[in-house]
């Protein structure tokens, strides 16, 4: 029925039990069942013992199937079980081996509950979060976000939320985001923030969660609109916004020039590079005198989204339900969004079928080339 552990395999089930396995290992020395520890012994004693229940517990092992395997071990590997005992010691060895089984039972229910999230190795979350969203019934990963920033759906009792989290190591902070969702709030659709923590070098933002799927994966069934006129809908929509009192303003044509000019002095040969394959019949001043005369002027500014990807917007039951990622949101170029939508539909996929659907959804019948230029070199002198 069982199989004692090799040491090699406690070794191995040390390591993959390693979130759980000093918290068994402190219980089971109190239990201390034969009497070793308190003889002295050193605290791997009942190793052997405490893997083989923790496998136990995660299996799904009730009190009785735990009670039956420590009565077994105790005389099989021991040699110091029941059938060893002396019958007017039987009652109490019985009694203190129950006792032990049940507070092992409970404690690991409690565990599971108050810890649900560190069951998924891949997940730590701050207490404050935890207190927050309650017992967590179920964790998805959301593989679509960058690498140094994870994106999980949570399922709580009390509803289903997105927890985004990013190691304070790499550029920018979650923190603009938050900014920037709250100011949206009650404007435009956007997901409403529960909770911001920072915690160890990391960020830790909790939303809620919307329901839908990515325009990019959207299908829209008989009638409903295409993906590109929702997307320049959508787009309409959040230009529109007022601007009075937004304090974002990062992304300003002036503060993009400024950012051009840094990254010609500071990475002066990749500049040259990319100017000689994407503009290779302009030279850098062309390029910058382009720019300076383009400039959106003050007057045509609007609030954008500053990530306007097909991958950023939700789409549910054939319409907008919410902007995701909106940690650039701020006052610039209107065309800055309108040139990455077009980028993200021609470029990053193939959908420029799309293209003329956005335009007629976001009530435009031409594009200003002009504008779409000096975005182009905006991106390009960007790097
Ligand atoms: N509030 C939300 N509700 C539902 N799904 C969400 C929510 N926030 C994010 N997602 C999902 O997670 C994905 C990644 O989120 P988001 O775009 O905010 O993060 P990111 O790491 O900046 O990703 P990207 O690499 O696209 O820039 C989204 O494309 C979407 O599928
Ligand atoms: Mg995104």
């Amino acid at each position: 029925m069982w199989k004692h552990p090799s040491i090699n395999e406690i070794k191995r089930l040390k390591m993959k039990y390693v979130d759980i396995f000093d918290q068994v290992q402190e219980l089971v020395n109190e239990w201390d069942p034969v009497g070793l520890i308190g003889g002295g012994a050193p605290d791997d004693e009942y190793d052997c013992i405490t893997i083989q229940l923790i496998d136990l517990l995660k299996q799904g092992a009730n009190q009785a199937e735990i009670f039956e395997y420590i009565i077994h071990e105790l005389d099989d590997h021991f040699g110091m079980g029941i059938k060893a005992i002396d019958n007017e010691y039987k009652e109490s060895f019985i009694y203190k081996q129950t006792e032990f089984s049940n507070l092992l039972f409970e404690w690991y229910k409690r565990y599971e509950t108050s810890n649900a999230v560190q069951i998924d190795h891949s997940l730590y979350l701050p207490q404050t979060i935890l207190n927050v969203v309650g017992e967590i019934t179920n964790i998805t990963p959301i593989n679509e976000g960058r690498h140094y920033q994870t994106v999980h759906k949570l399922e709580t009792h009390s509803g289903k939320y997105i927890i985004k989290i990013k190691s304070r190591e790499y550029p920018g902070s979650l923190f603009d985001e938050v900014e920037r969702l709250k100011w949206m709030q009650g404007k435009l659709p956007v997901p409403k923030v529960i909770s911001y923590e920072e915690e160890e070098g990391k960020e830790y933002l909790l939303m809620t969660y919307i329901d839908g799927c990515v325009a990019s994966k959207y299908q829209p069934k008989d009638g409903e609109k295409s993906m590109g006129f929702i997307l320049g809908e959508a787009l309409r929509k959040l230009h529109d916004v007022k601007i009075d009192g937004c304090p974002f303003k990062q992304f300003s044509p002036d503060n993009l020039t400024a950012m051009v000019r840094k990254n010609i002095l500071e990475h002066m040969d990749e500049v040259n590079e990319v100017v000689r394959t994407s503009f290779p019949d302009h030279t850098l001043e062309q390029l910058m005198d382009f720019l300076k005369s383009n400039k959106a002027t003050n007057d045509q500014l609007t609030f954008t989204h500053g990530d306007y990807g097909s991958g950023n917007v939700m789409i549910h039951n054939g319409d907008l339900n919410a902007f995701l990622d909106v940690g650039e949101a701020g006052i610039s170029d209107p065309y800055l969004d309108i040139y990455y939508m077009i980028k993200s539909l021609t470029v990053y996929s193939a959908r420029q079928e799309e293209v003329s659907e956005f335009m007629n959804g976001y009530g435009i019948d031409v594009l200003d080339n002009y504008k779409m230029k000096f975005h182009q070199i905006m991106d390009t002198l960007l790097l």
